[in-house]
């Protein structure tokens, strides 16, 4: 039976990679998306993925996509935190609600997702989830108390749930990505781009696919002994 795998910000940047990779391995992928409708139908006819839309910071609305999402394709046996935001600014110029928006959508994302799928994952007694921190999360970084501090949080996240799945067969694992070529990242000032890259010992911006990748191996039967890791994929950035 194929599993069926939900990439939340599945539809574009590191997202739409992910949906592309897990459905290349055999899964059944829906792709969520958070607002913008005309790239999700462009995804979703290139790809033949389909895409869903629902806010992950809102609780109700993970508890019901994920219920809609079993009912089209099957219960949920994977599940790829992907969906975040940036409000980037220093502390003096932040406001409450860049920091809150950060924090209820990159973090209350992982929390709300997990809520919505974990359960039935322990009691079939298979499940992936892969949750997608940052460099960012691991090093911080001028200009994102909110980013930095949602995603440390994702790390410490992985690793309380990993403990509570490992005996049902549920493993819990961090990406940390450094700087990928995204719109996220393309909307980083040219200077300032320019001098984080320059710190890039490998030398250049990452691509998507390069997450991919690493996302696809932990959802595989294959790393049913790896859990509770983070798996740093950011060109030597920092080196942890
Ligand atoms: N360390 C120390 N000082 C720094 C600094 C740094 N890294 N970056 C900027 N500064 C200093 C500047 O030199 C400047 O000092 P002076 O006033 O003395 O000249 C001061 O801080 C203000 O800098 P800016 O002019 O840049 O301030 P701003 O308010 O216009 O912009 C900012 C601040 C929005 C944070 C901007 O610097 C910025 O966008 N930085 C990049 C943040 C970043 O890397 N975001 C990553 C987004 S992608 C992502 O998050 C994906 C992922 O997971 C990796």
């Amino acid at each position: 039976m194929a599993r069926v795998a939900i990439v939340t910000g599945g539809t574009r940047g590191i997202g739409e990679a992910i949906s592309i990779a897990l459905r290349d391995m055999g899964m059944k992928v829906a792709a969520n998306y958070g607002g913008n409708a005309q790239k999700a139908k462009e995804f979703t006819d290139r790809t033949g993925i389909a895409s869903y839309q629902w806010d992950v910071g809102d609780h109700q609305a993970c508890l019901d996509g994920c219920a809609q999402v079993a009912a089209d394709l099957g219960p949920v046996d994977v599940v790829v935190n992907n969906a975040g935001i940036t409000r980037d600014g220093v502390l003096q110029k932040m406001s409450f609600d860049d920091w809150n928006d950060v924090m209820r959508i990159n973090l209350g994302g992982c929390f709300n997702m997990a809520k919505a799928t974990f359960g039935s994952m322990r009691e079939r007694g298979w499940g992936r989830i892969v949750n997608i921190g940052s460099v960012n999360g691991q090093a911080g970084q001028y200009g994102q108390v909110n980013y930095a501090a949602a995603k440390s949080g994702i790390h410490g996240f992985t690793k309380a749930l990993a403990q509570e799945g490992a005996k049902y067969g549920v493993t819990v694992n961090a990406i940390a990505p450094g700087y990928i070529d995204t719109d996220m990242v393309a909307a980083v000032p040219a200077p300032v781009l320019e001098k984080i890259v320059a710190k890039i010992p490998v030398g250049r911006l990452g691509h998507a696919e390069e997450i991919a990748r690493g996302v696809a191996f932990l959802c595989s039967e294959d790393a049913g002994f790896v859990t509770g890791s983070t798996m740093s994929i950011n060109g030597g950035q920092h080196m942890y």
